[in-house]
This record gives C-alpha cells, sequence and structure tokens, in this order.
C-alpha cells in the first residue's frame, strides 16, 4: 500500500477542524499509520519547502506554517498520494471543489488548512523528513476486506 505525508496547518488546528480533516481520511478508508502534534521549527519547515525557496510566498509561507502548532501524519491506502489530494482539493481554495478539504472550511491560497505530497518523490522525502523509522506503525484493521477486495 502507498503511503504519503499529510500536514494539518496551523490555521486548521487555530479553526478547530483537526477532528473534521481527520474525518474525512479515515472516511474514505484510508489509514492513519503515524501522527504527532508539534511546533514547526523554521529550520524544518525551510526543509519542507525548499523547493518554493525564492518564489514570491515563500517567506510568508514560511511565517505560516511556523505560526502556531500542526497535526502531522502519515496515511496509507490504494493510491494514497493522489487519492488525499484529490480530497484536498485544488491550492487555492477558491478554485476548490465544494466536497474537498479547501473548497469547503478555506477562502484564501495563503490560509489553505492542509498539506499533502505530491508525488510518489515527494511522499517518501516528506515521510523521512518528518517521522523517524520507529514512529511509523505497521498495524491492521479489523474492516480491511470490506474496504479492499485485495
Ligand atoms: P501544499 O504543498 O501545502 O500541500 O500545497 P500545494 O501542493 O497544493 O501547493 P504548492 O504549490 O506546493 O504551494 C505550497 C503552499 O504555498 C502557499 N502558496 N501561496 N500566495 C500564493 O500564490 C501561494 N502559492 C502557494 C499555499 O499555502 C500552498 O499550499
Ligand atoms: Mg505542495
Amino acid at each position: 500500500m502507498e503511503r504519503t505525508f499529510v500536514m494539518i496547518k496551523p490555521d486548521g488546528v487555530q479553526r478547530r477542524l483537526i477532528g473534521k480533516v481527520i474525518e474525512r481520511l479515515e472516511q474514505s478508508g484510508l489509514k492513519i499509520v503515524a501522527m504527532k502534534f508539534l511546533h514547526v521549527s523554521k529550520q524544518l519547515a525551510e526543509k519542507h519547502y525548499e523547493m518554493h525557496k525564492g518564489k514570491p510566498f515563500y517567506d510568508g509561507l514560511i511565517k505560516y506554517i511556523t505560526s502556531g502548532p500542526v497535526v502531522a501524519m502519515v496515511v496509507e491506502g490504494l493510491n494514497a498520494i493522489e487519492r488525499v489530494r484529490m480530497l484536498v482539493g485544488a491550492t487555492d481554495p477558491q478554485k476548490a471543489a465544494p466536497g474537498t478539504i479547501r473548497g469547503d472550511y478555506a477562502q484564501h491560497i495563503g490560509r489553505n488548512i492542509i498539506h499533502a505530497s505530491d508525488a510518489k518523490e515527494t511522499a517518501e522525502k516528506e515521510i523521512k523528513l518528518w517521522f523517524s523509522e520507529n514512529e511509523i506503525v505497521d498495524y491492521s484493521m479489523a474492516d480491511e476486506s470490506w474496504v479492499y477486495e485485495k
């Protein structure tokens, strides 16, 4: 099964949306295999968003991500990377479809609630950056045969 990295950003935490966001991931049959609550250091934020260094929104983005605690997760499932990106919706909430997390809970591109890895390589890189091997939990769900035919 594929794994992806998901983070509920500081606005999601401050707006008390942790439960609602996690509910959407769980409802779809995805499985949480790691989770932590932390204040992101400038160093971690810069590493996580290094591909955006030099862009006009970069400084604001680092300030935003380090402005309050976040929920970091590793989520597992069939095509989890693409599935989660679909549940999350377009980067700009103004363009995100209703029914997506950003479409339903956000207004502005600079306050878009959630991050999710966008490709296989970034997922692997981000999972390694945010979690050590022993923080990722290997377990089965009781309803697995009802979620997947196999
Ligand atoms: P994310 O990395 O946070 O999951 O978001 P994403 O893939 O949908 O979008 P990305 O292009 O990677 O941008 C990262 C985050 O930077 C902020 N942003 N602001 N003001 C702007 O034009 C602008 N563009 C991007 C957003 O918070 C976006 O999620
Ligand atoms: Mg991105």
